[in-house]
């Protein structure tokens, strides 16, 4: 358990514009700041953070929340391994006991991995600076390749052991469980192993035996996976070996490099994609530090959409060589159609960014980097000119190819822009382009599966509630915080318009002081000063009314869990649940939209004052919810007359009157208070 005052410390310390531009560039737009959406794949902003509030909001998806629900959520983390999260950010100690058997039973289970993980990356590190075999071995590698200590130890880099189950061996002393070290990938489970049995150390060996290795992090800082790359020139052994999917390693998303670089990305608004580990790390130690590499595969659309989240502006430095062009030659149409503004850097004699960088300095090396690239477009046209001049129909054969490039980018502008650059640089008619353009787009949107050939700007509410954006669900990650919006909100409940109405009137101004008349035992009338809150739980609870929908009902025991406390509970502390059925509940309906919409800003619409009107609001709230209940009653003795016996009937007869008197007391009192 973390002690109340730090969390309140954490919470008072995470701005949530600090949090989430941690993971998404944002862009002020009025009194918010809008970015793009991490949860749902989108092209244009419709995510929306409100400083002044708190809270984030996607329009697009309905994702809400504030900061301690987005580290949730984007890291998959539970609450307090959320807050902890955040406390390191803000270097905020966090004073914990050792945990006992039973906390640890309770770790998730993709905890336990992050943890084998924490404590496998510590491990090889330690190997590789304090054993024999790892000094001369792992750390002469990294010498011979000219690392600097320190970019060794920023990047994390370790060595393990040529002892096949060296690793397991220490981690099981360590008291990690087999289970997790074979759930992580680190240990291979021998196919001795009989299934069922528990899993034992003997059944284990290690994955990376031998190899120097690179730990892959997640966009949050956490170790998720491992590249082993083998010290063997043997051909026949694979070069690198990476860690396998796992529940904490999803391959598709993951990019190497961006959790230490994305503050350099954003500052740059700039990012260089290159091939491979060894890449990224030659580049920070030229100074250069907004580079990213595709881990383990080739790049994939999910891995765009996390560099489109800091910048639109992408360097692509792949190597020259056959392999090198055959990826760029992938991943440059998926960059394009994601919207994104495409230069390309290749470097002489086919190096890539690590061995050019050995052969120059660094002054060269940035030098060259700043100065050599080319936007990826005008550089096709301009190949295609030169290698085609003297051969007019090779020539039409080509220009095909860079039409289909610039057919896929989504902003009509930017697209119009290209093809007048590249009919100028081809020296052909702008108009034929323009054609050759037009047909490929109109073939693109009749095949319904081609999603991105829709126009950006579309994309507006519900429509992208559904779950066909490419990445945008992945059912195999839901964990507990997914229940926000598969909460039981649009299913129908009988009072669900009343309940709502009653529990916003409680959160915002449950507070407020009124003026009630009360009996005393003696029947006398007293005027009585009590909150608003107060008043409405009174209400309710003296006629027994029950809230039936279970999301409001959530919302309303944890006030009255509140008030029991001696608590004033307001806003702010709904906001801070560590439920994020509550919060979200908050921001959803209690917190108006206008206020937070930005589509709203535009139509001026005034919002009415509430707060005048809180306390005839909740008597009228709740004299109409009590008049619908008695209806609701009454129904429901009519229906039961009819199955009933003669002798049964007289007492629901009589039950029956009683709910009409009361139901005509409440309309009058609810009559009254129409009119005043
Ligand atoms: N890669 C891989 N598995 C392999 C080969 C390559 O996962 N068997 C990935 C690694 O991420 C590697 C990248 O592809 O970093 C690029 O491969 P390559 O250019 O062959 O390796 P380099 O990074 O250049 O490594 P080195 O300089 O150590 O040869
Ligand atoms: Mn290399």
């Amino acid at each position: 358990m973390i002690p109340r005052v730090t969390v309140d410390k954490i919470l008072d310390a995470a701005l949530v514009e600090e949090v989430v531009g941690e993971f998404i560039t944002l862009k002020k737009r009025g009194t918010n700041l809008l970015g793009l959406c991490p949860f749902h794949g989108e092209k244009t902003p419709s995510f929306t953070v409100s400083a002044v509030k708190g809270i984030y909001k996607c329009f697009g998806c309905g994702k809400a929340g504030n900061s301690v629900n987005f580290i949730m959520d984007h890291l998959q983390l539970s609450y307090p391994e959320a807050l902890k999260w955040l406390a390191r950010k803000y270097n905020i100690e966090v004073i914990e006991k050792e945990i006992t058997p039973e906390e640890r039973e309770q770790q998730t289970e993709r905890e336990s991995m992050l943890i084998v993980m924490q404590y496998a990356q510590r491990y090889f590190t330690e190997t590789m600076m304090n054993t024999d075999e790892g000094k001369s071995i792992g750390l002469g590698y990294f010498k011979e390749r000219e690392l600097r200590d320190d970019i060794i130890a920023k990047f994390q880099l370790g060595y393990s052991l040529e002892e096949r189950n060296a690793f397991t061996k220490a981690a099981v002393k360590s008291s990690y469980a087999p289970k997790y070290l074979a759930k992580t990938g680190m240990s291979i489970v021998s196919n001795r192993y009989v299934e069922g049995k528990e899993l034992a150390e003997a059944d284990l060996f290690d994955r990376y035996a031998g190899r120097v290795m690179f730990p892959i992090q997640d966009d949050g800082g956490r170790v998720v996976a491992f590249g082993g790359r083998t010290l063997s020139t043997d051909k026949k052994t694979a070069k690198y070996i990476n860690s396998p999917e796992t529940e904490i390693y999803n391959k598709s998303k993951i990019l190497y490099g961006l959790w230490l670089g994305k503050k350099a990305i954003q500052n740059n608004d700039a990012c260089y994609l290159v091939e491979g580990y060894m890449d990224v790390i030659a580049m920070h130690q030229a100074g250069i530090e907004n580079v990213v590499a595709s881990s383990g595969t080739s790049l994939t659309v999910d891995q765009i959409k996390s560099i489109h989240r800091f910048t639109r502006n992408i360097i692509v430095l792949y190597d020259g060589d056959e392999a090198g062009q055959k990826a760029s030659n992938r991943a440059i149409p998926l960059l394009l159609e994601e919207g994104m503004n495409v230069r390309l850097l290749q470097f002489p004699n086919n190096d890539d960014p690590d061995s050019y960088s050995r052969k120059v300095t660094i002054q060269e090396f940035q030098d060259y980097i700043k100065n050599s690239t080319d936007d990826f477009l005008y550089f096709k046209a301009k190949k295609l000119k030169t290698e085609t001049a003297n051969d007019p129909i090779k020539r039409a054969g080509v220009i095909k190819d860079i039409v289909e490039n610039i057919a896929v980018i989504p902003d009509n502008i930017i697209r119009s822009i290209y093809i007048k650059e590249c009919a100028n640089i081809m020296e052909i008619e702008e108009s034929i382009l323009q054609l050759e353009v037009n047909k490929i787009r109109r073939k693109g949107s009749k095949s319904s599966s081609s999603q991105s050939q829709r126009p950006s700007g579309q994309q507006t509410g519900t429509q992208n509630q559904s779950t066909s954006e490419e990445g945008a669900f992945d059912p195999a990650s839901l964990d507990d915080t997914s229940f926000m919006e598969a909460a039981p909100e649009s299913e129908l409940y009988g009072f669900d318009a009343e309940e709502e109405k009653l529990l916003c009137l409680l959160i915002k101004y449950g507070n407020m002081l009124i003026t009630t008349q009360a009996e005393d035992e003696v029947n006398m009338e007293h005027e009585l000063e009590i909150t608003l809150g107060e008043f409405i739980i009174f209400e309710l609870w003296r006629d027994e009314i029950v809230y039936e929908n279970p999301l409001y009902k959530m919302v309303l025991d944890e006030y009255i869990e509140q008030l029991k406390q001696q608590n004033l509970p307001n806003i702010e502390h709904f906001l801070r649940s560590p439920n994020p059925i509550v919060s979200s509940f908050i921001i959803n309906h209690v917190i108006d939209k206008y206020e937070i919409s930005p589509k709203w800003k535009n139509f001026g619409v005034l919002v009415p004052k509430e707060i005048d009107n809180a306390k005839r609001d909740a008597q009228r709230s709740l004299f109409s919810f009590k008049s619908r209940k008695l209806s609701h009653f009454i129904h429901e003795k009519q229906m039961e007359l009819k199955t009933i016996s003669y002798e049964d009937s007289l007492k629901v007869l009589e039950e029956l009157k009683h709910l009409d008197s009361l139901k005509g007391r409440v309309n009058k009192l609810l009559g009254r208070e129409v009119i005043k």
